[in-house]
């Protein structure tokens, strides 16, 4: 049998190749993306990654290969999933404001965004980048963190005027463990107290070497206010992107991770959920976390109604039983009964997760206590 590469096999199992290349490091394997790897260990991974609804009943938890990992001549390109990071104020949602023509900013409470924004921008050329906002604040290092799991690529955003700071260290903390790679936009190019060159020094402390620098991670420089710089990103975000050579099966049923979860008074549980692969509908029947449901509504970044949602899509789900938690799984199954099972499976997974898990500090001991 031939040799697949690691990133190949990645688009086949709708993984990153940044969490493939990490198991296999783990593994004792150091290898690339770019690299092959034979038919056993890509057997191993396909094992080690096999997919939670699989593993619905001890009897069931044979891993099907052939309904886990797409056949190559199912996959089309989709697009890149951007996540924007950086310290509070240094302009990230401006700059998909900048990018998306619209004005989020104005509307955000105290000028702080306070959840994970998802948004998909079709660029000149046609292409489609998936963009998601996280917060800046210190309170939401989880939101960064999530974000920068669910990425293909990661945007750091660095205002020139103010320079590093202690999110913009932590994003990159995030983003190495995650590791994906990173974009540096230097912001806030039009102040005239701007000093692009002490951002680009002093990330060398971190070991993000930019191009400028003779390194290899691109860096921008961009006025989101000024409107400046912007094709320039895009064009590094594409480039990256291709690098990656993202695919994925849009022709299956559905699987795609929870961004976010809320109950809305109006309209019950709303999941915003990023497809992973195959394509959502109306109608589809599915689990979310430990609840089951039946799509009712999509609801797309620009608060329309659509039908469908393909890979590396954002959408808004309605029609669940009850909330989900941010970071599940979704995925579409093939009746109301599988629904239930499996979302009864995954309640018991997350009831006995949470009465064998070690309190990882004090207060999280407190409230679990009270
Ligand atoms: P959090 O989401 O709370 O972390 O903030 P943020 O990074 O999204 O920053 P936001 O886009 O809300 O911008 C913060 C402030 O910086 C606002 O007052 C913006 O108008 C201003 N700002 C953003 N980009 C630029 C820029 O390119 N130039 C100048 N002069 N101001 C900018
Ligand atoms: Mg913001």
């Amino acid at each position: 049998p031939d040799n697949i590469t690691v990133g190949e096999l990645a688009n086949r199992m709708a993984e990153r190749g940044a969490d493939l290349v990490k198991a296999l490091f783990k593994m004792g394997m150091p290898v690339t993306v770019n690299q092959p790897i034979d038919q056993d260990t890509a057997e191993l991974l396909v094992t080690e990654f096999g997919h939670n609804i699989k593993r619905v009943s001890d009897s069931d938890v044979d891993i099907d290969a052939s309904e886990d990992v797409d056949a190559t001549e199912t996959l089309l390109p989709r697009p890149p999933v951007v996540t924007i990071m950086g310290h509070v104020d240094h302009g990230k949602t401006s700059l998909l404001d900048a990018l998306r023509g619209t004005d989020v900013v104005a509307g955000e409470a105290g000028g702080i965004t306070q959840h994970i924004g998802a948004y998909q921008v079709t660029v000149k050329s046609g292409e489609k980048i998936t963009f998601l906002d996280t917060p800046g604040h210190e309170a939401f290092t989880e939101m960064r963190q999530r974000g920068a799991n669910v990425t293909d690529i990661v945007v750091l955003v660095v205002a020139a005027d103010d320079g590093l700071r202690p999110q913009t260290i932590e994003a990159i903390n995030h983003t190495k463990a995650a590791g994906v790679p990173m974009i540096v936009a230097i912001n806030k190019m039009d102040k005239p107290e701007a000093n692009p060159k002490k951002v680009r020094e002093d990330l060398l402390q971190y070991e993000v070497i930019v191009e400028e620098m003779s390194g290899d991670v691109q860096d921008v420089e961009v006025s989101a206010m000024k409107r400046t710089g912007l094709d320039d990103l895009i064009e590094k975000i594409l480039l990256q992107a291709e690098l990656l050579d993202l695919k994925a099966n849009p022709d299956r049923a559905a699987e795609g991770n929870v961004i976010e979860a809320k109950l809305d008074k109006g309209r019950g549980p709303v999941a915003t959920v990023l497809v992973r692969r195959g394509t959502l509908r109306v109608g589809d029947i599915f689990v979310i976390g430990a609840e089951s449901g039946k799509v009712r509504a999509l609801i797309d970044d620009k608060g329309r109604s659509v039908k469908e949602a393909q890979p590396s899509t954002p959408v808004e789900v309605l029609g669940m039983s009850g909330t989900p938690g941010a970071g599940d799984q979704l995925s579409v199954v093939e009746n109301e009964s599988r629904a239930r099972e499996v979302a009864a499976y995954r309640a018991g997974v997350i009831q006995q997760k949470r009465t064998t898990a070690t309190p990882a500090n004090l207060e999280s001991m407190f409230s679990a206590l009270r």
